[in-house]
């Protein structure tokens, strides 16, 4: 049996929960979403999407975490399993394994560029203080990612990024092994205060750089912020805005993915989870709109205005960050600092959120395979490094890592939610489940929200996935959802059929594994004493 894990402190699991929110949704993803869709249009959508969606389902997970918790279950299948008392709960509860996996898969390549970055600003490599040139750093980012060919990271020798691919995998395998207080909570009690002061010390400089160039008078701070923020209220009328404003809510509080369930099950039966909640969500909040709103693309504008479209539009979010900005600190002065403090503050953000993605998948083989410490950690290290191995081979266009962002990122965590939803507004109920929230809490979570997740989040659930299933995407006439499977029908597009097959697999495997879990949870009587 495993000694119980628990984290150290109260303000300890409000700041692992926060570094999981806070990540390169908040600094890469939300940016490009709202200027895509709407600008400053985009904050209703968004806010209607947090209150409704985003708010409440972060309540029903921490509490049904909790709730699991105190049962003795601190992973999905296990707390679905004491939840809702049949052989299929369990296997629902996979899905809450296969998301985080799926996206650690991706997210950790990205977030090893980040370190690599870092590493090139404080080291001033050439090739990103050579001055100013935006085909020059686009160039240098499809390099450096290997985004020409498939295999291009693995031609000739080892490359730069596979070897902080690797210094990546081996911090986050490290953490995860060293426990849930003695890793992550370590861990993120100190990266979120120094990703923050990095965080203010870059936006300071990008809202104090006035008008850099006096002949390009139109491309200062306050038209940068004006490209980010003024509002295109025709935007709304689109399903596609509601879409992504709902997705970027989910990504950025880590909702929806089976990560705060996880998380809430190792709190203690008396500590305040409505405020830790909302707490987390604030600080997410702040990173996301005060921070990461008003740094990258307004600083992206005053350096390279009107003519950032040619280096964003490919690949968005990703040349965003790194295809665009390298620009603005190689004109900027101190850009090197700058530079360094960006994407080492960027690395940090994702480092606590791939902790958090690999904590659930390792608690499940702990508790469910009854695997000790070293061995769960062994075989979550192998099944992970196979699928990262495959998104890093599989670079060409970044159609892999594309692909498994999709399907894992963006379309399960809407069907997951869905079942949380129902989860907690009807089976678990919510009396049972506001008495979990109000066990322990000084704040009083108000009754409508009870309501709000019974009926109005499910049903706003629904209308997304039928968005998906049938709202034109974009530009295009057939859905987001059609749109993928016409792609993965074309003939070439075989790194794509791969990708989903990818995923599948793992969720097969998940479901192998669950059934044998179920078996050992019932064998081991842990339902019956349940009962009493
Ligand atoms: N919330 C993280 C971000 O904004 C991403 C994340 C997703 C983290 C899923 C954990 C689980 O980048």
């Amino acid at each position: 049996m495993s000694t119980k894990e628990q984290w150290g402190s109260r303000i300890g699991v409000i700041m692992a929960v926060a570094g999981s929110a806070v990540g390169l949704g908040n600094f890469l993803r939300f940016p490009g979403k709202a200027a895509e869709n709407g600008g400053g249009a985009f904050m209703i959508p968004y806010f209607v999407a947090l209150l409704l969606l985003g708010i409440p389902l972060c309540w029903a997970e921490w509490s049904m975490g909790r709730y699991g918790g105190r049962k003795g279950f601190n992973s999905a299948p296990g707390v679905f399993s004491v939840i809702w008392r049949h052989p299929l709960s369990k296997y629902l509860g996979a899905l809450a394994l296969l998301i985080p996996l799926g996206v650690y898969f991706y997210y950790i390549v990205i977030e090893a560029w980040c370190l690599g970055y870092a590493w090139q600003y404080a080291i001033g490599s050439e090739s990103l203080m050579n001055g100013i040139d935006p085909a020059g750093y686009k160039q240098h980012f499809e390099q450096y990612t290997g985004q020409g060919s498939d295999g291009a990271l693995f031609a000739g020798g080892i490359s730069q990024t596979l070897i902080f691919i690797l210094i990546t995998f081996a911090l986050n395998f490290y953490l995860v092994y060293r426990g849930l207080s003695g890793g992550i909570e370590k861990f993120c009690n100190i990266a979120i205060p120094v990703m923050a002061v990095c965080a203010v010390c870059v936006l300071v400089r990008v809202l104090t750089l006035g008008t850099p160039d006096p002949n390009l008078v139109d491309q200062n701070v306050v038209n940068g912020l004006g490209y980010m923020w003024n509002p295109q209220p025709e935007a709304l009328l689109k399903p596609a805005t509601w879409l992504a404003a709902a997705g970027q809510i989910f990504f950025t509080l880590s909702v929806g993915f089976g990560v705060i369930i996880n998380y809430a099950s190792y709190v203690k039966p008396k500590d305040d989870i409505a405020l830790s909640a909302i707490t987390a969500s604030s600080v997410n909040e702040f990173f996301e709109v005060c921070l990461g709103g008003m740094i990258t693309l307004p600083a992206a504008f005053i350096f390279i205005g009107a003519t950032m479209g040619t280096v964003v539009a490919v690949g968005s979010s990703f040349s965003l960050g790194f295809a665009a900005l390298p620009n603005v600190f190689a004109m900027m002065p101190g850009g090197q600092l700058f530079g360094f403090l960006w994407f080492f503050m960027l690395f940090l953000a994702a480092i606590t959120s791939s902790l958090s993605m690999l904590q659930p998948v390792n608690a499940f083989l702990k508790e469910g395979l009854g695997l000790d410490k070293f061995k769960a950690t062994a075989l979550l290290f192998t099944v992970s490094s196979v699928g990262t191995l495959f998104v890093v081979y599989y670079s060409k266009g970044l159609s892999a890592l594309d692909t498994i962002d999709f399907w894992a990122g963006e379309f399960c965590i809407v069907i997951l939610a869905l079942v949380q939803a129902i989860m907690y507004g009807w089976v678990l109920g919510t009396a049972r489940g506001k008495a979990e929230l109000d066990n322990g809490a000084q704040l009083r979570v108000p009754n409508f929200v009870q309501f709000v997740l019974k009926y109005v989040t499910p049903a706003y659930l629904i209308a997304i996935l039928a968005g998906y299933l049938f709202a034109p995407s974009g530009d295009g006439k057939s859905s987001a959802f059609f749109e993928r499977i016409n792609d993965i029908m074309k003939p070439d597009n075989f790194v794509q059929r791969i990708s989903i097959l990818i995923v599948l697999g793992t969720l097969v495997m998940l479901w192998i594994m669950v059934y044998f879990a179920g078996r050992r949870w019932e064998a081991e009587g842990r339902y019956s004493k349940l009962d009493e």
